[in-house]
């Protein structure tokens, strides 16, 4: 029997039009672009503004443009998957609410939680449906409405994060072609470095935990960045080299977007040079779960089939790891 893979048939992302600039945050918070631009390489950030808009809202905007680019009908979509730490509410699922946006009417439908590598685990779930054969069209959206749980009166955190939602098609091929190889880890003993302190089981919302701020983003910053940085890089190395990859096989390299350094440190050990490495952060920012489609969607038509692409992340949990796929398509270029 021909081996089933499972491959990224389309894409699609969707950024809110509001634009929170260094110079505006400059003016909340005592900072700088200067910085900003020097110690994470960002720019400004996409803010979701609007009363009773959640991150279903900017998934269901991704979705949508993502079915009607493929030419999907949402009848035939079998099972959507959303990435995200920010759902609309504890339950149900925003993946449920974003299919019922999105008029999805016969598919399953269920939130993964995994932080910056929300995207990689979910794209590596949605490959082994795909691969059992019964599975037939599959969404992954990652999501994230990071200025929902951002504290714009804390400078060591509020220039980092951005809203945002990237979706991609995931269909079986047997062509060699798709998700080739995958390295996913998990750490739970780096929670105490990047966490949500309230809200949850532990600490339900109360007065208190609101005074207190606790429903936002803790991160200790350098902690972080010591195990992003050496961890994303070393995943991204040992897929290559278990896959028998030199840099001059890899066409790019698609990485988290939380901070250049970490980024640029991640291109040099896989020995690519700056034009094959996916950046964005300067526009976006940090948008956890959308962070890796949303670069995709942007570079799209520069992507030809049989690319061989690496993507790497690293997150909360801590979470981390590398997908190695080749890219089963070439671009469509508008026909004049
Ligand atoms: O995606 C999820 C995973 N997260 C990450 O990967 C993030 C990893 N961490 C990082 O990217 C970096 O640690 C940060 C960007 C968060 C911070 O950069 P850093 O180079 O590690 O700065 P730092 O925390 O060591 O702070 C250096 C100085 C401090 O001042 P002192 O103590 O040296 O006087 C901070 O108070 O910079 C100060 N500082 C700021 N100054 C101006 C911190 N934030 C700001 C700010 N503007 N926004």
């Amino acid at each position: 029997m021909e081996k089933i893979r499972a491959a990224i048939t389309g894409i699609h992302a969707w950024v809110p039009e509001y634009r929170l600039t260094n110079l505006e945050l400059s003016k909340m918070v005592d900072t700088s672009d200067e910085w900003i631009m020097q110690r994470v390489g960002i720019k400004e950030r996409r803010i979701l503004k609007g009363e009773g808009l959640g991150s279903s809202d900017l998934g269901e905007k991704a979705v949508r443009g993502l079915l009607e680019k493929t030419n999907t009908s949402p009848e035939d979509v079998d099972l959507l998957i959303c990435a995200t730490i920010t759902p609309d509410m504890a339950f149900p699922a925003t993946a449920n609410i974003i299919s019922d946006k999105a008029e999805i009417k016969n598919a399953f439908s269920f939130d993964l939680g995994a932080a910056c590598s929300g995207f990689l685990f979910g794209l590596q779930t949605a490959a082994a449906y795909i691969e059992t054969g019964r599975y037939r069209k599959v969404i992954l959206v990652g999501v994230d409405k990071m200025s929902s749980i951002t504290d714009y009166t804390d400078r060591t955190t509020c220039p980092l994060f951005g809203d945002a939602a990237g979706a991609v098609l995931i269909e079986p091929t047997t062509e060699d072609m798709g998700v080739m190889d995958h390295i996913l880890h998990a750490d739970g003993s780096g929670r105490k470095f990047l966490h949500l302190k309230a809200g949850g089981s532990v600490k339900p919302a109360s007065h208190e935990t609101v005074d207190a701020k606790e429903h936002f983003i803790y991160q200790e910053g350098q902690s972080v960045f010591k195990f992003a940085v050496v961890n994303m890089a070393n995943v991204a190395a040992e897929i290559m080299e278990r896959n028998n990859l030199k840099s001059e096989d890899i066409a790019w390299l698609v990485p988290h977007q939380a901070n250049l350094r970490i980024i640029d440190a991640t291109g040099r050990r896989m020995g690519l040079p700056p034009e094959k490495v996916m950046i964005n952060i300067e526009n976006y920012g940090n948008t956890t779960a959308a962070t890796i489609p949303l670069c995709l969607w942007e570079y799209e038509n520069r992507l030809k089939k049989g690319d061989k692409i690496i993507l790497a992340a690293f997150g909360g949990g801590f979470t981390w790891g590398a997908i190695y796929l080749k890219w089963a398509y070439d671009p469509q270029l508008p026909t004049t």
